[in-house]
């Protein structure tokens, strides 16, 4: 993000993305990023550009691989048509109270506010391609209200997470990271935390596998409906 007055926008020049990665490799102290995303679609992308960036960036061996972030099909096509580089990874916002990737196949063939494809079939797309869906902010409603595990203002998904938490002997955190990776796209989870205890706990996700029933248990307790 740039400067005042408007705060900064996308900037997918050439010359950002380069001078970009300088800067987060000098933050950072390392040699080379194993994976570098371009953040949000820059609706000015010239994906030539971008191309030209990239094959520098691999050149000079600063970056291994690249991958986007909330990106839709069309765009991630777009930009994969110019690119050298396989596009690995799509990082979205996916997890109990942000359902929309998959609310819309579910209510395929209705009328109704779900069925509304918001995100281009991305999930679909993801898997056809095998490209990686990363979940950002798997625990949060909204983008940046809060979490709402163990948070009363959503009473009966921390019901239904806490008798299936008690199941499996983990925490409510670890069911919401279980749920994302139940899903056959094996999705990676992105948790925020820098607390050692809170990945250990969120991370003892990874050990439980949920039945379809639970699944679908915790998709309706957390408000959404099936048709
Ligand atoms: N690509 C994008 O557009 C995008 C957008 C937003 C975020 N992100 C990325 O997504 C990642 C996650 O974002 P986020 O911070 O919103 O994620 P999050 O993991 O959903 O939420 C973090 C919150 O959950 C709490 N928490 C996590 N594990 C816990 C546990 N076991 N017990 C109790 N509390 C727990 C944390 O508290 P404590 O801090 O006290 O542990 C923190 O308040 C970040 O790396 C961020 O950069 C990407």
């Amino acid at each position: 993000m740039g400067e005042a007055p408007y705060g900064g926008r996308y900037d997918f020049s050439k010359h950002h993305i380069l001078e970009a990665v300088d800067g987060i490799l000098e933050r950072l102290q390392v040699d080379y990023l194993d994976a570098l995303l371009l953040h949000r679609p820059d609706a000015l992308m010239d994906v030539d550009k971008v191309a030209a960036a990239f094959d520098e960036l691999l050149a000079s061996g600063k970056v291994r691989h690249f991958g986007v972030s909330n990106f839709n099909p069309g765009q991630v096509e777009l930009l994969q048509s110019a690119v050298n580089q396989r596009l690995l990874v799509n990082q979205l916002q996916f997890g109990v109270m942000h359902t929309g990737p998959v609310d819309f196949g579910i209510h395929t063939n209705m009328t109704d506010e779900a069925s509304v494809d918001h995100d281009g079939g991305v999930i679909e797309y993801s898997r056809l391609h095998r490209m990686t869906i990363q979940t950002w902010s798997p625990f949060q409603y909204g983008q940046i209200q809060g979490t709402f595990i163990n948070n009363p203002a959503f009473p009966e998904v921390n019901r239904v997470l806490g008798i299936v938490a008690e199941k499996y002997g983990v925490s409510k955190n670890a069911i919401a990271a279980a749920w994302i990776l139940r899903h056959p796209a094996h999705m990676q989870v992105i948790i925020g935390t820098m607390n050692p205890d809170h990945i250990r706990d969120s991370a003892a996700g990874a050990d439980v596998s949920l039945t379809r029933q639970e699944w679908y248990d915790i998709y309706f307790a957390a408000g959404h409906d099936l048709p």
